[in-house]
């Protein structure tokens, strides 16, 4: 078992990274959670693979309810945020009950955005089964839906009290959404560990010890910078093309994310920041894992990174790699990427 503890100073927790850790679940969440009830929040996927499991086990110590919402990014939505608030109500969950968060990012950023409203904010539990949420969304605390097609423009920072990562569950996990969440492990060896970028070359069982080392990543740049002003910004690597790409393109996270960081790539060889034998490397290893590697021409995609929530009244801060395993913030004025865009 692995521990990442995210000590923040007015929201500690800690994330349990263990094979098997869902049928533990009663135990871990007993240990900070003594209410009665509980109310699982899940997708109709999902539910169908770990629901019952999951009510079996947590019946032990409390009576649970659960609300089903459709799978897939439609229920990062206002109407399905309002569906789940109703429902809850309905199930008559009272203040400071407790929510558990069971699928991917979607149900991750949904369920954490109605705990950060309901009755003025609730605990809630993560518990991601799918590899991107248990590599990104699942820690962090950042929480939201999907406004205006503008990706997590509507949210809220409201961490999670506890977080429990299964590997086991990654074994139901398709081909595509496998490779989905790799592009976050990859991401994380791009920008913080070299030596974890160069085992994923080798194709590694992804076990507790890959998913706590690329979590670490991630965790370093929380505990630095939990509103995301600053070194978590880093985390952002690949995301502001890829977020462009992701809604234009129809693609999966990961997958945006994938070119996002090859584009970036460029951006940062063209700025003389980022060593031309990297992209050669980056693109190998996405390959490798069958994430997409067409080479798309990012100054077609700046002028439309202005749009995104990563636009800090007029500044866009893109992260660019100065070398494998380290970062750098290049913030960039609009009127500096409208030059860059016009070739002057
Ligand atoms: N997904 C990037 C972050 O949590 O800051």
């Amino acid at each position: 078992m692995k521990i990442i503890d995210m000590n923040l100073k007015n929201n500690p927790y800690k994330v349990y990274i263990e094979s098997g850790i869902l049928d533990k679940a009663c135990d871990y969440i007993s240990s900070i959670y003594n209410k009665k009830n509980i109310y699982i929040i899940t997708d109709n996927h999902v539910a169908n693979i770990y629901l019952d499991r999951l009510i079996k086990i947590l019946s032990a110590k409390y009576i649970v309810k659960s609300v089903i919402v459709p799978e897939g990014e439609s229920s990062k939505s206002f109407n399905e945020y309002v569906n789940v608030l109703t429902k809850l109500l309905d199930l008559n969950m009272r203040r400071n009950e407790m929510l558990v968060a069971l699928g991917g990012g979607v149900i991750g950023d949904l369920t954490g955005f109605v705990a950060s409203t309901i009755y003025r904010g609730c605990p809630y539990v993560q518990i991601p089964t799918s590899l991107l949420a248990q590599m990104d969304s699942s820690i962090g605390g950042k929480t939201g839906i999907d406004f205006a097609e503008r990706k997590n423009i509507i949210g809220a920072f409201k961490q999670p009290s506890l977080v429990l990562i299964d590997p086991y569950v990654l074994d139901s996990l398709e081909n595509r959404q496998f490779s989905n969440g790799m592009a976050e492990l990859i991401k994380h060896g791009i920008i913080g560990n070299a030596s974890l970028f160069n085992k994923l070359l080798r194709k590694p069982c992804i076990d507790e010890d890959i998913i706590s080392e690329s979590l670490s990543v991630k965790q370093d740049a929380v505990l630095k910078d939990e509103f995301d002003t600053g070194e978590r910004m880093r985390l952002n690597f690949g995301h502001t093309f890829g977020h462009v790409v992701e809604l234009e393109k129809n693609l999966l996270h990961g997958e945006a994310v994938a070119l996002g960081m090859l584009m970036a790539l460029r951006f940062g060889e063209d700025l003389g920041i980022t060593p031309k034998d990297i992209y050669p490397q980056v693109k190998s290893i996405l390959e490798s894992y069958n994430l997409p590697v067409e080479e798309i021409d990012y100054k077609k995609y700046l002028l439309k990174t202005l749009g995104d929530k990563k636009n800090l009244a007029g500044t866009v801060n893109f992260i660019l790699i100065d070398k494998l395993g380290s970062s750098v913030i290049y913030p960039l004025t609009e009127d500096k990427i409208k030059e860059i865009i016009n070739g002057r």
